[in-house]
């Protein structure tokens, strides 16, 4: 037993961790770059009125200036986790950090479009880093008992960078203030910049390259309230058995690690085909359908009913992640979410068949107001469910040695499917309809419960070290049922 939460773990000191001071700087960590996740996500909406005005440019550089975020995000996570396996979990946010002021300046002082490109790239690089980078370190240093807690603060704060970014367009809308709107991520990212730059790097990056007496400073340090050589000399033990030399990209790929792996990319992808991000960037659109005529009216609607819930919600897993445990949250929200995919699906059909030119004109339609409550319950659902969890559980169900790397291929595949769900909803709508696409998104709401019923082991209460054993099993779900341990 490699942690004091574990009752009968050797080095326990006491049941219950004390958040220290360090501690709560990890938070602070995690909180800032979730933070900078989400306002980047959520702000481009509002500012890109002002960016064509100022640049007239066409509908084709709109997309890429939308949608190259996502991209350089991609490839940031997947250099992100060979930098947080090699140069450490602290080096790789310090520089994911200097990655968001420098793109934020380009893109808020940027004098023509191709250096505002260049800005959304290199933020979108920073976003990719701090997304593999930021949760691992959290994951890595939180007591177990709270682990899951550590990490849904992440999500947390990302639903409150959205949240920010939709009352920033709204209170900043109108011409040249997208420089403003853009320009302010940096001030975050500094702030990440100065809290990380006196913290120690986790004590299990210390002792993967080696470093042990460091690894029992870092963890004295962080968690006073533990005998650290004690719990570090039982991760020493735990790990013994896993071989020595560097870690490769070959081995993540390899047959020993292909359930994680699978669970990881399987839960990334379901987060995104279930369609959160058409959601959250067309919720304005589909407002005006709902009867909301001005654009005020719309964006208040997107900041209170999606931006707002969707913190509140998320608080709700924050509390609850460690208590009832991964699997029952995942489910539950998936249930949520298929009600309410299919509500907008059925109501859509109705918009659809009526004409909706005039939509409106009397105030929000009955159909229009079913859609606003079934886009609430989906987003609830969400927040307290696959949002939080996902992240938690890709971050916790690798080993030591290869978690960097791994995290990393999950969380690239993640903005693989935000990019492609982002890329072709609009194209999906304009040939299947309104209706048909959310029942596919609803579709895959379903499929996603029935893969993870059978194929995601729970994680909650377990070591690092106890989570690698599930995996021994040939049907890790199975075994946990046999065991009574779901
Ligand atoms: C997802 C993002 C999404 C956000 C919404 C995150 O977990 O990874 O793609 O925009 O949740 O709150």
């Amino acid at each position: 037993m490699a942690d004091e939460a574990n009752g009968t773990a050797v080095g326990a000191t006491q049941a219950k961790p004390k958040m220290g001071k360090w501690l709560l700087l990890v938070g602070a960590v995690i909180m800032l770059s979730g933070l900078l996740f989400g306002y980047d996500q959520g702000v481009i909406a509002g500012a890109l009125d002002g960016i064509q005005k100022t640049f007239n440019t066409d509908t084709a550089m709109i997309q890429i200036i939308t949608s190259w975020v996502t991209l350089g995000a991609l490839v940031g996570a997947l250099v992100a986790g060979t930098l947080a396996d090699k140069i450490g979990r602290r080096l790789t946010i310090l520089l994911a950090a200097i990655l968001f002021v420098i793109g934020a300046l380009l893109e808020s002082l940027a004098p023509g479009t191709t250096i505002l490109v260049i800005g959304r790239l290199v933020v979108g690089f920073g976003v990719g880093v701090a997304s593999v980078a930021a949760p691992l370190y959290a994951a890595e240093q939180a007591p177990t008992r709270l682990r899951g807690r550590f990490v849904s603060i992440y999500q947390l704060a990302i639903t409150i960078g959205i949240f920010v970014a939709y009352l920033v367009n709204q209170a900043l809308i109108s011409n040249d203030t997208w420089r403003v709107m853009l320009g302010i991520s940096a001030v975050p990212a500094v702030l990440l910049f100065l809290v990380m730059l006196p913290m120690p790097d986790s004590p299990r990056w210390f002792l993967k390259v080696g470093r042990k007496d460091d690894a029992v400073k870092a963890l004295s340090k962080v968690r006073p309230d533990v005998d650290a050589a004690a719990e570090i000399n039982e991760i020493e033990e735990a790990s013994r058995e896993e071989d020595e030399s560097p870690s490769t990209w070959g081995e993540v790929f390899s047959k020993k690690l292909r359930k994680p792996l699978m669970v990881g990319i399987g839960l990334a992808v379901f987060q995104q085909i279930t369609g959160i991000n058409a959601i959250i960037y067309y919720a304005n659109k589909i407002f005006a359908q709902a009867g909301f005529i001005t654009p005020e009216g719309q964006a208040a609607a997107t900041t209170w009913a999606i931006g707002a819930v969707n913190v509140l919600a998320t608080l709700i897993a924050v509390v609850y992640v460690d208590r009832f445990g991964r699997r029952p949250l995942l489910l539950a929200g998936l249930v949520g979410m298929t009600l309410s995919l299919t509500t907008v699906g059925v109501t859509f059909h109705f918009m659809d068949k009526a004409d909706t030119s005039g939509a409106g004109a009397g105030g929000p339609t009955t159909a229009g107001l079913i859609t606003l409550v079934a886009l609430v319950v989906f987003i609830a659902s969400f927040a307290f469910s696959l949002g939080p969890v996902v992240w938690t559980v890709i971050n916790e169900i690798f080993p030591n040695r290869v978690r960097g790397r791994a995290v990393a291929v999950a969380t690239a595949f993640n903005w693989g499917s935000a990019w492609l769900v982002s890329q072709f909803f609009l194209t999906l709508i304009e040939s299947i309809g309104n209706s048909a696409t959310f029942y596919l998104f609803a579709f895959f709401a379903v499929l996603a419960y029935i893969w993870i019923w059978k194929r995601v082991p729970e994680t909650k209460g377990r070591t690092f070290e106890e989570i690698q054993m599930i995996w021994e099993d040939d049907d890790p779900v199975q075994s946990q049922r046999d065991a009574g341990t779901l």
